[in-house]
């Protein structure tokens, strides 16, 4: 996919499909929907104006309406796509209709599109502010290259069906083009590294191990000129990450421990160090507790959460926010075997706390158990995890909404103003020290698990924020735990997305890590 923002007038663009956003602005309730278009052209506004008072195009969101051979345009097809209410209108609803745009040219081999820049100013004569210019184009620039990705990288009939996307504008202002362009590439930046998250999660256990884990994630870091080192079980061993290591001593497929760093020269030196810690599971079969057959495929996404992580260090380092960043990404496949760990055992986390195993299949929480204390040592103050860690997260939150754990509300809340300006949904959930019975053991520390399934992702979260507080020679960090079991992976396709993996978070903990930038 090639993006790019091109200031002329989209009537007088030779294209083959010129998209053109459509926003419903009926008022009144149970009133028939009044679709209008998101754009001062004239020539647009006259080309659609049948079709808007026909009835038969409500502009919903996500609703096309393709018109051949549309008067006074340059256009060979103007596709007409509705983003819903104005009344709700905002950015998410314009990067999810650039997406419909190239979904919609996708299957029918139309290679090459136009989008007409959306104008607020095209609803009214006062300024409406509902659509600011630079975030704006950066959602469009988003909507476009997320939309653009799909899961048949192994189809032998897989055609390249990528398509070349230029959005118009007619904007004369010098300081608004300038803050275009810049959301655009910030927007391009963003996807493109979601994209590569979501590439990453997409590939079979077989091919992504996590040797290749390690591999990739250094390929982009020297690409990019972020510092890496990527670390054998020796490491784990000499580090005494003994819960990580518990989990991987059944797998033949050896571990890695993935560091990044991202340090900017001007950072202040006693200024925040942001953690983001992944969890890197290649393959999950719950090892010697393991998981039914049904479905067991899908948990080659249990690496989603370190791929959050490192496609949001891929944006960081172009992005460059003078703030520094580490990552630590503990990878390893969860595996029965006559060497795996099992239930009953009792191990040594980094921390040295002691860890009684009750069930294997609750892996996840003990390589981020390592990977936050680990992080701690390296300097982290803030620390993020990301985790397909609960099946129980879907089951409280359905798979719309990430759940989200903390020890620090402030600290939250900065995550929650950044993922409400990217678009990305996370619901607060409870962590707080009266759920700690649930881990408690008689013989040793704490216990992997909990002893009844309610409240299942917060037992897991009860058992990371172990790791993040108290421990004697650190300072306590501020945490965030973010359980994406239910919405790193998308079953069923929508108008502006592939169906699989969603890159979900790696546009909310890029701008969280951004807002601490000084
Ligand atoms: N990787 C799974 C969680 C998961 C489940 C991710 C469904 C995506 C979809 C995790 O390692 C796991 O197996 N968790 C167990 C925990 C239980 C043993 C306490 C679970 O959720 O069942
Ligand atoms: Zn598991
Ligand atoms: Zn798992």
């Amino acid at each position: 996919m090639t993006a790019k923002l091109l200031l002329h007038p989209p009537a007088d663009f030779a294209t083959p499909l010129l998209a053109v956003f459509a926003v419903d602005i009926s008022t009144v309730k149970d009133a028939p929907p009044s679709p209008a278009l998101l754009t001062t052209s004239d020539a647009l506004a006259n080309a659609a104006a049948p079709w808007l008072a026909s009835g038969e195009f409500k502009a919903t969101l996500g609703e096309t309406l393709l018109l051949h051979a549309p008067a006074s345009t340059k256009a060979e097809r103007l596709l007409l796509i509705g983003v819903g209410k104005a009344k709700s209108l905002s950015i998410h609803e314009l990067r999810k209709a650039a997406g419909v745009a190239v979904r919609f040219a996708k299957p029918r081999g139309i290679r090459e599109l136009a989008i007409a820049f959306p104008e607020d100013k095209a609803l009214a004569d006062e300024p409406l502010d509902t659509l600011p210019a630079e975030l704006t184009a950066r959602a469009l620039a988003e909507g476009l290259i997320l939309a653009d990705f799909d899961i048949d990288f192994y189809r032998a009939d897989r055609k390249d069906t990528s398509v070349a996307a230029t959005v118009l504008h007619t904007e004369a202002d010098k300081l608004a083009q300038t803050a275009m362009q810049l959301g655009f590439e910030e927007g391009t930046i963003i996807a493109e590294s979601q994209n590569f998250a979501r590439t990453l999660v997409n590939e079979p256990g077989n091919v992504l191990t996590p040797t290749e884990l390690g591999k990739r994630t250094k390929a982009m870091c020297d690409e990019f000129g972020l510092a890496c080192e990527v670390h054998s079980i020796d490491k784990i061993l000499e580090l005494k990450m003994g819960a990580f290591a518990s989990v991987t001593q059944g797998s033949v497929e050896p571990p890695a421990l993935i560091v990044m760093r991202y340090e900017p020269a001007n950072a202040p030196a006693d200024g925040p160090v942001i953690g983001l810690v992944g969890k890197g599971i290649t393959f999950d079969t719950g090892g010697i507790s393991i998981k039914p057959a049904d479905n067991m495929d899908k948990m080659k996404y249990d690496m989603a959460g370190s791929a959050a992580m490192i496609g949001a260090m891929r944006a960081i380092a172009q992005l460059k926010p003078n703030v520094r960043v580490i990552s630590v990404v503990c990878s390893c496949e969860n595996m029965p075997d006559g060497k795996a760990f099992k239930p009953g055992d009792v191990v040594t986390a980094m921390s040295g706390k002691t860890i009684e195993i009750m069930n294997t299949d609750a892996e996840g929480r003990l390589v981020l158990a390592d990977g936050l204390h680990f992080a701690r040592t390296l300097g982290a103050t803030h620390l993020i995890d990301a985790a397909t860690l609960t099946g129980a997260i879907g089951v409280a939150l359905g798979l719309l909404n990430a759940g989200l754990f903390t020890n620090d509300d402030a600290t939250a809340g900065k995550f929650f103003s950044a993922a409400w300006k990217v678009g990305e949904k996370f619901w607060q959930m409870p962590c707080t020290d009266d759920y700690r019975d649930q881990i408690k053991s008689e013989i040793a520390d704490i216990r992997n698990t909990g002893n009844s399934r309610y409240g299942g992702a917060t037992t897991a979260a009860m058992f990371l924020k172990e790791f993040v507080g108290d421990t004697p020679g650190l300072p306590p960090a501020n945490w965030i735990h973010l359980d994406i079991a239910g919405t790193a992976w998308l079953d069923d396709q929508k108008p502006w997305q592939s169906k699989g993996p969603s890159g979900i978070a790696v546009r909310s903990i890029t701008e969280w890590v951004r807002s601490y930038a000084k």
